[in-house]
């Protein structure tokens, strides 16, 4: 495990994060960690199971019984297909809800640190470089305006089929972002030494080019 290259992309919400890590792993060859999903399948299976989401002991028991496949761009709950189910809205703030609890944290942690697999890993997320993957060879702090994110996501949202708007989205973003900056275990923090790439009047393609040549230069 200890000299697998990890470049880690850390952020707010709808900064980028899961585009540019798709982009760089792509050209890169490496494996991703979509760390979000985690926390989103937690949230939706905890809904589902109508457990409190404010409850820590109940919802450690979800994470740690998590049953999710990762196959061909398609995520499976125990079978079923919640690809699209989990990107809604309403899971990503009950997301943020679960994330506050340091024990689901940490069950999802080990999780997580699989991850690490040849040939290297591009993982995203909130505490990538901070906690997960401390060691990473290049740490990213992406952001964007909040105007710039909520109007992304909501072309996003649109694609899927999804209807919003971007006053809600506007709203939704902003209280995540501040539950992820305010909690006390893992907040959203630039990790020491990470960079910090503003998004907000770049192409997505112009984001990754600049990840990339910053991750050449580590190999240099
Ligand atoms: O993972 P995260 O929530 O941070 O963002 P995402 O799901 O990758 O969504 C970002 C959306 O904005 C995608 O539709 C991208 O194509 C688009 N975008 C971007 O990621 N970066 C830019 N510089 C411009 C647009
Ligand atoms: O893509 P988007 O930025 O909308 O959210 P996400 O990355 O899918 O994450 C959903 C929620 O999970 C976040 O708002 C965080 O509360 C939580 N999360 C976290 O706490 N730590 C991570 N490493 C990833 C996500």
């Amino acid at each position: 495990e200890q000299n697998i290259p990890i470049i880690t992309i850390d952020g707010p919400v709808a900064s980028g994060k899961g585009s540019v890590s798709a982009g760089v792993a792509k050209v890169l060859g490496f494996n991703v960690l979509d760390s979000g999903s985690l926390y989103r399948l937690t949230a939706y299976a905890a809904l589902q199971q109508q457990k409190p989401l404010e409850d820590e002991e109940q919802i450690k028991q979800t994470a740690v019984n998590l049953k999710a496949v990762f196959k061909g761009g398609k995520i499976l709950l125990e079978g079923e297909d919640v690809t699209d189910a989990i990107r809604q809205e309403e899971v990503g703030l009950a997301a943020s809800k679960v994330a506050v609890h340091p024990k689901v944290r940490k069950a999802l942690f080990k999780l997580q640190r699989e991850y690490a697999q040849a040939p290297g890993l591009v993982a995203d997320g909130r505490d990538m470089g901070s906690v997960v993957f401390p060691e990473a060879t290049l740490k990213i702090f992406l952001t964007a305006s909040a105007e710039a994110r909520a109007k992304r996501r909501y072309n996003q949202l649109k694609e899927k089929g999804i209807h919003s708007n971007i006053a809600d989205l506007v709203k939704d973003l902003k209280e995540r972002d501040e539950r992820d900056l305010k909690r006390s275990v893992a907040p959203l923090v630039p990790a020491p030494g990470a960079k910090i790439l503003d998004s907000s009047d770049l192409t997505l393609e112009e984001t990754i080019n600049q990840v990339l040549e910053w991750y050449r230069g580590t190999e240099a």
